[in-house]
């Protein structure tokens, strides 16, 4: 079976393709490289040859989602040779709340313009399978200890705003075509760590915007200190609350999330993906300082505005349906994130 991976290069993506080649699939990445490197993808292969698994095929595609042509010729051309796209993994996009507030026609367009191109691109090559890269961020404030899936969507920033219409949109397509149509729609908590060979990880352009790649560049002295927003939340200890889940249990995810789509016929579905425990900053950052025998400096600023004390998801449902259980621990997303960065100390 044959795989398209938007914006597979990247941070999520470059561990799922890992993960979807290791499982039997050829993958097709489209990937703009606007935030990542082809690097990542040459890694993956470099691991894929080690682990000599039987080989599958990685095909690397340079281009914009937005550009319905490059998509065109990306289906014609699996079919051309007897690699027709059985199913999508659409990552591509812009992730930064930030860059969203000061940017929100970026963002519309770049992720939900370019949702739309790939969405009618598919549907012309009567490919009808997906699994969408959703967010935590479209849950509005909640004083609740876990976010379930029912709980009131009421983003707080155009990112958010641009995952909830794209999970909207699909559920559409859903209704409105006979249910010819498997949707999934993945609502992620907070991915860290890194592949265990230290080969592939996440890469951020610039000034990091979450906490982990933070807090690896504050260890390797590239960054100051960690600065921690606000520690007076109503929280175990004052610090933000996290549901942390280690990037390669994520990748797993995705991989049985497709195939449960395959095998189980039209639907959509929303589901958290986390592992449903919550970690407050202080806790990540000790746990990170045990596990890599190190000190981390660090200071407390004002709270973000937009930050929420505590995101954590109900996890129960993808548990139920996908018998899917996160296997590694905080401990080891620490360590393995840890050995990405030594190994990489200026990334890619
Ligand atoms: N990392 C997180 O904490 C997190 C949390 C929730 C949701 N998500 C979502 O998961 C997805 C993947 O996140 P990630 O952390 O791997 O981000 P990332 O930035 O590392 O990966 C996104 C990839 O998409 C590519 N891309 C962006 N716009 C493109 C376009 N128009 N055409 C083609 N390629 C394009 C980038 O070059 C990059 O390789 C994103 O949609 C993000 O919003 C991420």
């Amino acid at each position: 079976m044959s795989i398209l991976v938007t914006g597979g290069a990247g941070f999520i993506g470059s561990h799922t393709c890992l993960n979807l080649l290791e499982s039997g699939y050829d993958v097709f990445v489209l990937d703009s490289f606007v935030n990542s490197s082809p690097e990542s993808l040459a890694r993956v292969k470099s691991i894929c040859e080690k682990d000599k698994k039987p080989k599958r095929d990685l095909h690397v595609f340079k281009g914009d989602l937005r550009n319905a042509s490059i998509l065109k010729d990306i289906f014609t051309k699996a079919n051309e040779i007897n690699k027709k796209i059985d199913g999508v993994i659409h990552f591509a996009g812009l992730k930064s709340v930030k860059e969203s507030v000061e940017k929100p026609i970026l963002y519309w367009d770049a992720n939900v313009g370019s949702t739309i191109n790939l969405l009618n691109v598919m549907q012309s090559f009567d490919c009808s399978t997906i699994v969408f890269s959703s967010s935590a961020t479209i849950y509005g404030r909640s004083s609740k200890t876990k976010l379930k899936e029912n709980f009131k969507l009421k983003p707080i920033n155009p990112y958010g705003s641009t995952k909830m219409v794209i999970e909207k949109l699909l559920n559409d397509l859903f209704v409105n075509y006979s249910g010819s149509w498997r949707v999934a729609n993945l609502r992620y908590f907070n991915p860290i760590g890194a592949h265990e060979s230290g080969l592939i990880g996440e890469n951020p352009k610039g000034i990091p915007n979450n906490i982990f790649p933070f807090l690896t560049n504050v260890a390797a002295g590239n960054l100051e200190e960690l600065r921690i927003f606000g520690k007076n939340w109503p929280t175990i200890d004052g610090t933000g609350e996290r549901d942390y889940v280690h990037v390669m249990d994520l990748a797993e995810g995705h991989v049985k999330t497709l195939e449960f789509l395959i095998n189980n016929g039209p639907q959509c579905l929303s589901m958290n993906l986390g592992t449903g425990k919550g970690t407050s900053v202080l806790q990540l950052l000790n746990i990170f300082e045990e596990s890599n025998s190190l000190k981390i400096p660090h200071t407390f600023v004002e709270r973000r505005s937009g930050d929420v004390a505590r995101l954590v998801a109900d996890n129960s449902l993808l548990k139920s349906l996908l018998n899917w259980y996160p296997k590694r621990t905080l401990n080891q997303m620490c360590k393995d994130g840890w050995r990405w960065q030594v190994n990489n100390p200026r990334g890619y």
